[in-house]
């Protein structure tokens, strides 16, 4: 795992847009898993602003989202679907069809859990995938308690979730309770996990996370089982990894050849 502690957000969002770009370079066609929640937002817009300025092309690429509010339909505002349309997609050269979102109105949720999952599988999997981490520690919807092997699946919020994500909402009890999630098994065949995360909030996750012993307690730490794994952290959501200085230091000292804005 790579944990890379950056002066704040633009700086992550300018090492997504690093990465992105030498993801997109070597592999045109590239399969994105893409995430919502406020945390990956800079990094979309950077991401929009080098592509629009013909730094590279989005326009062989494609998309899976994480994860959807069950009950909303894709219209809704504060649907995932609508949420990266107006975050990320409509400003960039993806084709309108390309993102696959899960289905919250879905009236046989098992299969379209299973739909999602084989047309992933069809799609040659995820290349990169974007995260972020709740301040309980899941990441899409998998909340603590999740199945580590789980696939795409309905799950419910923990309350602690659902007052983090009010601020979208009017009140705590307009979030929805279900949300449809891929599974952590899911999340982990995708080649390149990319978790970006900021803010003092999430710095005790992010510390679970990273150094902490893998459980489902904290859904996230199962990326320390994951071979690539890129963490872009702020000074403050960093702030309780006993590592931090080592972090640094290796950052600081990474060969040439191993940067991601040589492409
Ligand atoms: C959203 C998602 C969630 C968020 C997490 C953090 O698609 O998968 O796991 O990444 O809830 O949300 P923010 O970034 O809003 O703090």
């Amino acid at each position: 795992m790579e944990v890379v502690i950056l002066p704040d957000e633009q700086a992550i969002a300018n090492a997504a847009a690093d990465i992105v770009k030498r993801q997109v370079v070597a592999k045109p066609n590239t399969v994105f898993g893409l995430a919502t929640g406020s945390s990956p937002v800079a990094a979309y817009r950077e991401i929009a602003k080098r592509q629009n300025s013909g730094d590279f092309t989005l326009s062989d690429t494609r998309a899976f989202m994480l994860d959807e509010y069950v009950g909303l339909p894709a219209d809704h505002p504060q649907s995932y679907a609508a949420f990266i349309r107006s975050v990320f997609i409509d400003h960039v050269d993806m084709r309108d069809d390309a993102v696959r979102t899960l289905n919250g109105m879905a009236q046989d949720v098992p299969a379209e859990c299973a739909a999602f999952e084989f047309e992933i599988a069809q799609a040659g999997g995820v290349d990169l995938q974007f995260l972020g981490i709740g301040s309980d520690g899941h990441i899409a919807f998998n909340e603590p308690g999740s199945s580590l092997v789980s696939r795409t699946r309905i799950k419910t919020l923990t309350e602690q979730t659902r007052i983090d994500n009010a601020r979208f909402f009017d009140s705590v009890s307009d979030v929805p309770r279900h949300v449809l999630t891929q599974g952590l098994a899911t999340i982990m065949e995708a080649r390149h996990l990319l978790m970006l995360v900021n803010g003092e909030s999430k710095a005790e996750a992010v510390a679970a996370c990273v150094e902490g012993p893998v459980s489902a307690m904290c859904p996230g730490s199962i990326i320390q089982m994951h071979p690539r794994v890129t963490v872009l952290l702020d000074e403050a959501a960093a702030g309780k990894l006993a590592l931090e200085d080592y972090f640094k230091e290796v950052y600081a000292h990474k060969p040439d050849w191993q940067r991601w804005n040589t492409s």
